[in-house]
């Protein structure tokens, strides 16, 4: 409803976002000419949960070990979970061996282009599938991450922060998007730029905008967020932190480790016990039969 009824930006703000990203680009390793579809999705999985500045080394360990579905999918649940080092969420390792293995049966190990074969694979969800179509082949999508909802939210809305996830955010970004199709792809990328550098979340940059001019919520007097505060996650003492420790004294590890070992890795006995569970639950880590863990085989 809102989409028909808010002012729309000036038809040129793709454009314009497109010569803005040629000069304020950060040089990231996946976006240089020749990383692959494959080095793409590796880098967007990572990048979900986890700033850019910790995926760099991990990506780059990543796709020199595993430079192709075929390889990640030979590799053991241990070594994946190993090489994902300390970036989080570790269930994010386990699931891309999983897509490796689904893109080796169904697509001879290499990428689709097509949205809807990839949002097929397991652990490919809206964003990751247009994100890898889109800078990994060079389609044009729409390409929709939280920055980028944000973006939308205030450019033609006139909303301070966006709310939760909509199929109309997808619309909304293809109707910005330039017609010429290698610039449909930079605006893509560029937009999410906006959103991480510039259109921030909280107190954005508007002096240094380059679509500021078009902007709704700028031209409604940057109006405050009216719903509840966005909530920022704490980390410590969650259970979070608790499988991260649990997890690195069993990486540092050569091979299995007593029980014992892992009660040094936190105090609350409880806690410690259900972060244990919890990773046994999600095949982050395996008992033997005489009582010690391990990564699993
Ligand atoms: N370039 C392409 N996708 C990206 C992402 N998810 N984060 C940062 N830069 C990107």
């Amino acid at each position: 409803m809102e989409s028909t009824a808010a002012p729309r930006p000036a038809p040129d703000v793709g454009d314009t976002l497109v010569d803005w990203f040629a000069g304020a680009a950060r040089d990231l390793p996946w976006r240089r000419p020749g990383v692959d579809a494959w080095a793409v999705l590796v880098s967007e999985v990572m990048l979900q949960q986890t700033p850019v500045a910790r995926v760099e080394p991990v990506w780059r360990e990543w796709v020199a070990l595993w430079p192709a579905p075929a390889a990640l999918a030979a590799a053991s649940p241990a070594e994946v979970i190993r090489a994902w080092g300390k970036l989080g969420y570790p269930r994010r390792a386990l699931r891309l061996r999983e897509t490796a293995a689904a893109l080796v049966e169904r697509h001879g190990g290499t990428v689709p282009a097509d949205v809807a074969a990839l949002e097929a694979l397991p652990g490919v969800g809206t964003y990751t599938a247009r994100a890898v179509a889109c800078f990994g082949h060079g389609t044009p999508q729409p390409v929709v991450d939280t920055n980028v909802r944000r973006v939308v939210a205030r450019l033609v809305h006139g909303r301070a922060e966006a709310g939760t996830a909509r199929a109309s955010d997808l619309r909304d970004v293809a109707a910005l998007a330039p017609a010429d199709p290698g610039r449909a792809v930079r605006f893509s990328v560029a937009v999410m730029e906006l959103g991480a550098l510039v259109c921030v979340a909280g107190t954005p940059r508007c002096t240094a905008c380059p679509v500021t001019g078009a902007c709704a919520w700028v031209r409604a007097g940057r109006p405050p967020h009216e719903g509840p505060p966005r909530r920022v996650q704490r980390f410590a003492g969650t259970d979070r932190q608790v499988r991260g420790r649990l997890l690195d004294v069993l990486r540092a590890a050569d091979g299995p480790v007593e029980a014992a070992r892992l009660e040094e890795a936190w105090d609350d006995a409880a806690q410690r016990s259900r972060c244990l569970d919890s990773l046994l639950v999600d095949g982050l880590l395996e008992q033997l039969p005489d009582g010690r863990f391990t990564l699993p085989a």
